[in-house]
């Protein structure tokens, strides 16, 4: 490396605007490209003087800001889309949504000149955001100078967002948006989106070029270097011989040299951080005819070692050197071009291309969730700052949404809060299309008609808040189920129309005395039928599981008042089905799921919906109690990892509990690997599965006052749906104790082999820690793979097969050798531990299940680290250079 000759940064990018001059070569077509002059008044469009591109206004991708122009002064070196731009005085984040097609890869550009519109002469700072993502901070060095982002982005829904933020620094605006389709071969990432660092033509050119000499309408900058010698032919178009990326010819026509024929051709880049990541493109094509007794060969090196050669470009055809890895990892990127060995003239380049990887890694909204919203924005003319991305960036949320936002997955709407918006008319139908929503507030409007039935159909639909409305006609029932089971908290109060029942259409006037009633749910009265009988039975009644959330009554009270007085006016419909249903339901019992403690569960279809029915064997006096443990217990708790009851069938000696069907059996199936074609678990599934169950047992022992504990806690009872998300199963076992005498005298032992708490066994005296014993059992089969007791005659149980493995040392035998070392140790060594602390004999060293889940989730987190990790390290040997194959480039390209 003999000589530093050139710094290139992306300042040299400020030049741009002054550089207008641009040769017409011969005419482009523009098909795949969009062209916006920010600020055009509405309805208008022009073709630019110097490039013949055609722009038209903003004003059909956006309503909001206000336009302005610069002064004339400052437009004489500056092309026309930039005379105009658009100021967004009001509202944090003002967005454009513009119609793409969807998988395409586009060159995004945005372009500012501030041209002291404002007559402020102050430089405003400002944020761009590129729909969920953030893309650069809009910043100025002068106000004469524009500036310009370039992305290259594959925009994965069918419209882009591209939305100006204010960050306190002056009033955001943006003059020009212009989007140009790519080909698919060319800028190939391995992950994240393409921002121009720099993008340069070396020679003697002190000309801009875009369309039409670029096709692309890439910006191509002039740069000159002191010691560097300029090479140039006439190039016309078709006489290069093109590749994919398809630099321009007046690009390539000009080269640069060192002027020390034996010097070699440096540039280099310092990053702003280490682990930024960059790719380069390299455009060469020999611009001299080389007599027969000459050559140009050479190589090139990156930080001095070797990346690429020996490279001699061929006359008159483009060949593009590029990285196909990100590199990554320097605090400087020096790039030399050197003679080779017999090489007689110096080394030559045309042109580079540097990128810089953004990692948009914050995915957009669905887009389902996003076309209802923006549908239902629309409908109530909603005249919030709803723009951009629905759920994210998460600070710039949508006021009144909440969203799940995990990053790879599309984020969703789960919440949606319109009180107190003024809103008329219906309830509109596109609530229905935000799959996800938990939680719907539109109390305190006008709204009218009636309360449609789709919102029985959100699955996840926990709190309705329909008050302070003039709807009419009369609740749908599924709603009154739900809210009496204990899965909804319905607010309906002060719609003076609204019929409390669904048989008092005719006259709806007897709700006037339910006014004051914000919630209601009448979790226990309202269980009408033979339920109620079977309720009497019990003894301490739950009040706190589930969502609503009341005052206990008197311990050992059972509460068979209506806890409000509206419960008694609704109809009564509990999810009661006959023993013929039943028959039907499961087609007269014709798949066996599985054998549970007290009975035999079938698959059955209730409409188009699989469930599991259990029905109960009819001898067992003690089944029956349990029977009845169970669904109280069910009622009442409600939990994304526990179980769901949807329905029951009592007649007599048929006895029978509907619940959810989970597709993928229980975790004993999976971990035996027994059933052919199950899935196999790796160690993130294993602990997303452990976190699961705990998270679920964690409720049972914490969130429900007083306390159940599972007492049949195994790896049977942990069913799984089609995505692995783990419930914990059959509470038949199940039974509430009350919580001031810590602990509960039970007349049978109950449990099964293997997981029962040996303290329980000998005291019968029954804790949550009997549970945590249980588990512990569960996560050693989760690590080990092995039953609790093992299958050789020697009977071992778990615990003492991993004892004497831990014993002597020997982590690695203790795994189950399925996962074949797919794991982060320190993450499987924490596994143990905690299995080891919750199989402790005394049960006062045992941990609680709030500790156990924290603990798992380090044991995740871990994992998930060495996940990322070597994802990070196969990328890091990216020093692989990839020329264009010449073959299939010798074919001048038809223009
Ligand atoms: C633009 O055109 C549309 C339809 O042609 C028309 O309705 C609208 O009023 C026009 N706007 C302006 C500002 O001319
Ligand atoms: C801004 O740029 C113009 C022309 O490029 C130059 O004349 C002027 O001095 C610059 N102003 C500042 C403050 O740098
Ligand atoms: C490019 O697009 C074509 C068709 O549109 C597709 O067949 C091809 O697989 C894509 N190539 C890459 C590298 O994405
Ligand atoms: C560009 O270079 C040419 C000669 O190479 C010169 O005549 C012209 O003035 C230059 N233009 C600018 C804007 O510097
Ligand atoms: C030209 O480069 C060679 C090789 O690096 C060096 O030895 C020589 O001194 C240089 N000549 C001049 C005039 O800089
Ligand atoms: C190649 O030949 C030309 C004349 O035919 C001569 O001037 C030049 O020095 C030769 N170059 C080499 C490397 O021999
Ligand atoms: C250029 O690279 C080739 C291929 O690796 C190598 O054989 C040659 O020695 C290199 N030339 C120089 C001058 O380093
Ligand atoms: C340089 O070496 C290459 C291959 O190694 C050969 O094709 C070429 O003819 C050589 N050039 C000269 C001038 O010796
Ligand atoms: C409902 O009650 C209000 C006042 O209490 C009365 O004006 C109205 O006529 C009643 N409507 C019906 C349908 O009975």
């Amino acid at each position: 490396m003999q000589k530093m000759m050139g710094i290139l940064q992306t300042s040299v990018y400020a030049l741009l605007g002054v550089l207008t001059i641009v040769l017409l070569v011969q005419a482009q077509d523009q098909s795949g490209f969009i062209s916006i002059d920010c600020g055009l008044p509405a309805n208008s469009s022009y073709s630019e003087e110097t490039t013949g591109i055609n722009y038209i206004s903003d004003a059909k991708y956006i309503s909001t800001g206000e336009s302005k122009t610069v002064p004339t002064e400052f437009r004489a070196t500056k092309q026309q889309q930039l005379w105009y731009l658009r100021r967004f005085p009001s509202g944090t984040r003002n967005c454009y949504k513009i119609k793409v097609t969807s998988g395409t890869k586009y060159l995004i550009r945005a372009s500012f000149f501030y041209g002291n519109y404002d007559d402020q002469n102050e430089l405003p700072e400002f944020a761009l955001h590129l729909g969920a993502n953030v893309w650069e901070t809009v910043k100025f060095t002068n106000a004469s100078i524009s500036i310009n982002y370039e992305i290259i982005h594959i925009p994965p829904l069918d419209n882009v967002q591209i939305c100006l933020v204010n960050t306190g620094s002056g009033i955001p605006f943006i003059s020009a948006i212009e989007l140009r389709t790519l080909k698919n071969t060319t800028y190939i990432t391995q992950s994240g989106s393409l921002s121009r660092f720099l993008r340069v033509d070396m020679g003697n050119s002190n000309l801009t070029y875009r369309f039409k000499n670029d096709i692309y309408d890439r910006f191509w900058l002039p740069i000159l270097f002191n010691g560097w010698m300029d090479l140039s032919m006439t190039l016309s178009p078709n006489s290069l011989s093109q590749n994919d990326y398809q630099p321009p010819a007046i690009v390539m026509s000009t080269a640069a040299t060192p002027v020390n024929i034996s010097g070699s051709f440096d540039f280099y880049w310092d990053p702003d951080n280490v682990n930024d990541q960059f790719y380069i493109y390299m455009h060469f094509t020999e611009v001299q005819v080389i007599p027969d007794n000459e050559t140009r060969a050479f190589n090139i090196s990156l930080n001095g070692d070797y990346w690429y050669g020996p490279l001699s470009p061929l006359y008159q055809v483009t060949t593009t050197i590029f990285s196909s890895k990100p590199l990554t990892g320097s605090t400087r990127y020096l790039f030399s071009l050197y003679q080779s060995w017999n090489s007689t003239l110096p080394p030559t380049i045309n042109a580079v291309e540097v990128y810089q990887v953004k990692d948009f890694s914050q995915s957009d909204t669905d887009q389902d969730d996003v076309d209802a919203i923006t549908n239902i924005k629309s409908t109530y003319g909603l005249t919030r700052n709803w723009q951009g991305d629905p759920c994210a960036p998460v600070a710039y949320m949508w006021q009144g949404l909440n969203c799940s936002v995990s990053g790879t997955d599309p984020s969703r709407i789960i919440s949606l809060n319109l009180s107190s918006s003024g809103l008329t008319g219906e309830i509109p139908l596109d609530i229905s299309k935000l799959t996800m929503l938990q939680s719907l507030d539109l109390s305190n409007n006008s709204l009218s008609g009636s309360i449609p039935d789709f919102l029985t159909k959100l699955p996840s639909m926990t709190v309705l808040n329909l008050a302070k409305n003039n709807l009419s006609g009369s609740i749908p029932s599924e709603l009154l189920d739900k809210s009496r089971a204990g899965s909804l908290s319905l607010s309906v109060e002060q719609n003076p129309i609204l019929c409390g029942t669904t048989s008092c259409n005719q006259n709806g006037n007897q709700t006037e005395k339910k006014k004051k009633n914000n919630i209601v749910i009448p979790i226990v009265a309202a269980i009408g039928g033979a339920l109620v009988l079977l309720l009497i039975i019990g003894v301490v009644v739950c009040i706190f599981c589930g969502i609503g959330k009341r005052k206990p009554p008197a311990a050992g009270k059972v509460d068979m008042e209506p806890s409000t007085p509206t419960a008694s006016s609704f109809e009564i419909k509990n999810q009661q089905y006959s023993y013929t249903d039943l028959v039907k339901m499961t087609n007269n019992f014709d798949r066996v799921l599985g054998k549970g403690g007290f009975g035999t569960v079938y698959h059955g279809f209730i409409d188009d919906i699989q469930v599991a029915v259990k029905i109960l064997s009819a001898s067992s006096v003690q089944g029956y109690q349990q029977f009845v443990a169970e669904v109280k217990l069910l009622m009442r708790v409600h939990h994304r990892n526990l179980t769901s009851l949807i329905g029951y069938c009592n007649e007599e000696n048929n006895i029978g509990l509907i619940y959810e069907y989970m597709a993928n059996g229980n975790l004993d199936e999976l971990l035996s690997g027994r059933n052919s074609g199950t899935k196999f678990l790796t160690w993130e599934d294993r602990l997303r599965i452990a976190m699961d169950s705990a998270q679920g047992l964690e409720y049972l022992h914490n969130g429900c006052k007083p306390p159940i504990i599972h007492r049949d806690v195994k790896t049977t009872n942990i069913l799984l749906t089609e995505t692995l998300h783990a419930k914990l199963a059959d509470f038949g076992l199940s039974k509430s104790f009350p919580t001031d005498g810590g602990t509960h005298v039970s007349t049978v032992v109950a449990g099964t082999p293997g997981y029962l708490d040996p303290e329980y066994y000998i005291s019968n005296r029954l804790t949550e820690k009997s549970d945590i014993y249980s588990f512990g059992v569960v996560l050693l089969e989760i690590i080990t793979g092995q039953p609790a007791i093992t299958r050789t005659h020697e009977k071992t149980h778990i615990s003492q097969f991993v004892g004497s493995m831990l014993d002597k040392g020997d982590i690695k035998n203790v795994v189950d050798p399925k996962l074949n070392g797919e794991f982060d140790t320190s993450s499987v060594w924490k596994a143990v531990e905690i299995a080891m602390a919750c199989l402790s004999h005394a049960n006062a060293k045992r941990p609680n299940m709030s500790d156990v889940v924290a603990e798992i989730k380090d044991c995740l987190a871990a994992e998930l680290a060495r996940k990322r990790s070597h994802l990070e390290n196969e990328n890091k040997d990216s020093i692989e250079l990839v020329s264009l194959n010449l073959t299939t480039e010798l074919n001048p390209v038809a223009r």
